[in-house]
């Protein structure tokens, strides 16, 4: 599958990477970003990529190309979700769809009237110590899901711009607990009721955000949800979860970098854990895109569709609200009010 890349950040080089690595079913043949430079066309270059260009336009024109990647940063994933539908290419995007609710719909609809194949980067769901408890958890081994508990801690907050723009945490950051929530229940959230502070920079407080959040879920089958984030978690970038249920429980911990461990008269020492989303979740990265050439390969539903993209949006906007009023908030009452339609249309 001849396929163009959009955006050539962090995240978009290391689906490069991964996919002249792993995964010989895509071929990349174009890379677009606007802040194309010498140091962009030499990745270019050493990746095989043949074609660099600051439009990606020239992606969505070009015949020979069937699938895009977009990588760019998020205020563009819908518009170029609607233009690569349009084009008629297969598309793998970025979390989050868009921060506007109409956008998502509308984005979401523009890929399902035009027949493509749309994947959201929620590559949680492809790391091995979630999937293994999703899988204990569907397998029926914890009996009927009571109650979900996410930890999602960063080892160090992102720059001050970084915050200015990203739309706030429950966007930014809790938007791939949102979605491991919904996973692991297999079913939606139906109320959402949030507090958050600022506890680790007050210039993230300064720039309108928080840096610490508790959310508290409820699920349409009565089940409990708890997430929290941290934008400081001095030991490690820490990524856990566990499924309580009527015949058990199932959860993991964190990937250390060794299994090796000393131990004293007065203390054990283990390895400490990664401090960088990109080590704690290589494999995931590289399998999410596996999954996507599996799709475009068979034709078949993506893992994660374009359908998945929408309800962490909405959870996202229920939170912000339930923070800043300090009152649970349903999901009905974000659907009203942004007027958008929970599912598709045609
Ligand atoms: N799945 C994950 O865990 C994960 C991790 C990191 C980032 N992301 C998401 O990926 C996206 C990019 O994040 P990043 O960290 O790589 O950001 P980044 O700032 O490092 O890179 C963004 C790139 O997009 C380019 N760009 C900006 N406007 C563009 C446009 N109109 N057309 C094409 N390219 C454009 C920029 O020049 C830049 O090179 C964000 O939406 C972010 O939420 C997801």
């Amino acid at each position: 599958m001849n396929t163009g890349i959009i955006g050539a950040g962090r995240i978009g080089r290391v689906h490069i990477r991964n996919i002249t690595s792993s995964v010989p079913q895509i071929n990349i043949t174009a890379l677009a970003d606007p802040m194309l430079n010498e140091e962009i066309t030499a990745f270019a270059r050493q990746h095989h990529i043949p074609k660099v260009t600051t439009d990606a336009r020239e992606i969505f024109d070009d015949p020979d190309i069937d699938a895009v990647i977009i990588c760019s940063s998020t205020n563009t994933h819908a518009e170029y979700i609607i233009e690569a539908a349009k084009a008629g290419k297969h598309i793998f995007c970025e979390k989050p769809v868009d921060y506007d609710l109409a956008r998502v719909r509308e984005a979401i609809d523009a890929a399902e009237n035009a027949g493509v194949i749309l994947q959201i980067g929620f590559c949680r769901r492809f790391d091995h110590n979630h999937r293994a408890v999703y899988d204990m958890v569907r397998s029926g081994s914890v009996g009927d899901v009571n109650l979900i508990r996410i930890s999602s801690r960063d080892p160090e907050p992102p720059s001050i711009d970084y915050v200015k723009v990203s739309g706030g945490i429950f966007y930014d950051m809790m938007i791939h607990d949102f979605d491991m929530a919904r996973f692991l229940a297999g079913c939606e959230v139906t109320e959402v009721q949030a507090w958050g502070s600022v506890l680790v920079d007050p210039a993230i407080g300064e720039a309108g955000d928080v840096d610490t959040a508790a959310v508290m879920l409820r699920f349409e089958n009565g089940a409990i949800g708890m997430i929290d984030n941290s934008r400081q978690a001095v030991y490690g970038y820490d990524q856990r979860v566990e499924v309580f249920g009527s015949r058990g429980m199932a959860f993991n911990d964190n990937d250390v970098l060794h299994t090796a461990r000393i131990l004293t008269a007065d203390s054990t020492c283990s390895a400490p854990m990664h401090r960088v989303m990109f080590d704690r979740y290589t494999q995931a990265f590289i399998s999410e895109m596996q999954s996507f050439a599996r799709a475009l390969e068979t034709g078949t539903g993506p893992e994660v569709n374009g359908e998945d993209g929408l309800p962490p949006v909405l959870m996202a906007a229920a939170a912000t609200l339930s923070m800043k009023e300090h009152r649970p908030v349903k999901i009905s009452e974000i659907i009203e009010t942004a007027n958008v339609n929970p599912v598709h249309t045609a």
